[in-house]
């Protein structure tokens, strides 16, 4: 088994003795890429599609299926950077010293680029100068075809997604199906953190991807089996926990996957042998001190009737009924129709998260650990 000082990560993926569970979405991306699917990945933020992705390149590299890559095209803002994201993550795949890599540099010298190598990272960075949009859209089609020609399979996982629909160029989406139409070898993985957005985008008949994949929602993970999880790592790394005190970590942090993580980090990183309820709640009045002044900087950033209204939520946990008397009145809140206006700032600005259950649609404050300390203080 591999060492680390704290088996508890905060970001990334290492392995899999680190990372809990995840068997039925593992299962469904399989089936998917074996039957030719393509899958769009939806989750709210920081519950784990990322880590999902690349622990199940992992377990695609112990079946020596094909190959991986991982673009993620948060930091983009058109069509240009998408191009040269993908360019640098099939470079980053394949180094020139592979025979995919000596022909991908071949290739790549038809456009002229400029590459460079991150001094700290190592990773390449290529820039292309672009003379007119069919020139881009050329090399966009150029690059996926190229991929597609390698005689093996690819798994090309595309992460935050969504970020395309902000792109001035309005015709990314529809220029991206057609060219993904006429492939054959490349299956896609497309992930994204807001739902909406790509709900619209893969959902709406008049839209380029409508009906193109299958949906696969990452919910939180089981309770019990994140409690065994947390078990055993304590175990394995010559610590004891109690099972009440793993309940309260889980409670305080709902279960969302990073928020879990972090407080078990703490945890763990304490000087102690066995770890009690004491212990957890005394690592939560950390994490709240040393969280705290980013939580007061977004107060700043708000109207004084939108930090009431995630007050509000905060002290309820959950909102079902968001504009209904019941709530709207205990809180002094006004009309349905502010409370509907209040959301929808909210939810934009990613301080409110909106979910669906079958219950129906379900408001939380999105930062778990934010929610915890406006009930704490208010
Ligand atoms: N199944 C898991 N077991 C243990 N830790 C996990 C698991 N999934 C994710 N994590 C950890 O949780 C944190 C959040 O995961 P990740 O970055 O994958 O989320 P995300 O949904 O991609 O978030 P974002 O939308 O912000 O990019 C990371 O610290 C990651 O290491
Ligand atoms: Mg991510």
């Amino acid at each position: 088994m591999r060492r680390v000082k704290n088996p508890f990560l905060l970001k990334g993926y290492l392995a899999k003795e680190f990372f809990c569970d995840r068997e039925n979405e593992l299962r469904v991306l399989y089936e998917n890429i074996t039957n030719g699917i393509d899958t769009t990945l939806i989750s709210p933020r920081r519950i784990g599609k990322t880590g999902l992705i690349l622990r199940f390149f992992d377990d695609l590299k112990a079946k020596k299926w094909g190959e991986c890559l991982y673009v993620d095209i948060y930091a983009s803002r058109g069509v240009e950077d998408f191009i040269r994201m993908l360019a640098e993550a099939i470079l980053l795949k394949f180094p020139e010293k592979t025979n995919i890599g000596k022909r991908f540099m071949y290739f790549l010298k038809g456009l002229r680029p400029l590459i460079g190598y991150d001094a700290l990272t190592g990773e390449p960075q290529i820039q292309i100068v672009f003379h007119s949009p069919q020139e881009r859209e050329n090399t966009l089609k150029g690059l996926l075809d190229f991929l597609d020609r390698q005689d093996v399979p690819i798994v090309l996982a595309i992460d935050e997604f969504q970020q395309i629909t902000e792109y001035p160029e309005k015709n990314i989406e529809f220029l991206l199906r057609t060219c993904i139409q006429r492939l054959k070898n490349i299956h896609f993985i497309f992930s994204g953190s807001r739902r909406t957005l790509m709900l619209e985008m893969f959902s709406n008949a008049n839209r380029p991807f409508f009906a193109s994949t299958q949906y696969l929602t990452v919910d939180k993970i089981d309770r019990e089996r994140y409690a065994s999880f947390i078990i055993r790592l304590f175990e394995e790394y010559g610590k004891e926990i109690r099972r009440e005190a793993v309940y309260e970590i889980l409670d305080w942090s709902d279960t969302h996957t990073f928020y879990t993580q972090s407080l078990c980090n703490r945890v763990f990183a304490m000087d102690e042998y066995t770890i009690t309820i004491e212990h957890v709640k005394k690592a939560c009045a950390d994490i709240l001190e040393w969280t705290e002044p980013a939580f007061l900087q977004y107060r700043q950033l708000l109207t004084p009737i939108q930090w009431n209204f995630l007050i509000a939520v905060a002290k309820e946990r959950e909102v079902r009924q968001i504009s209904a008397q019941r709530f709207i009145g205990k809180y002094n809140i006004g009309t349905p129709a502010n409370a509907r206006r209040l959301v929808k700032a909210l939810v934009d600005k990613e301080l409110l998260l909106e979910s669906v259950d079958k219950g129906g649609i379900v408001y939380r404050v999105y930062d778990v650990f934010f929610s915890r300390w406006l009930e704490r203080e208010y």
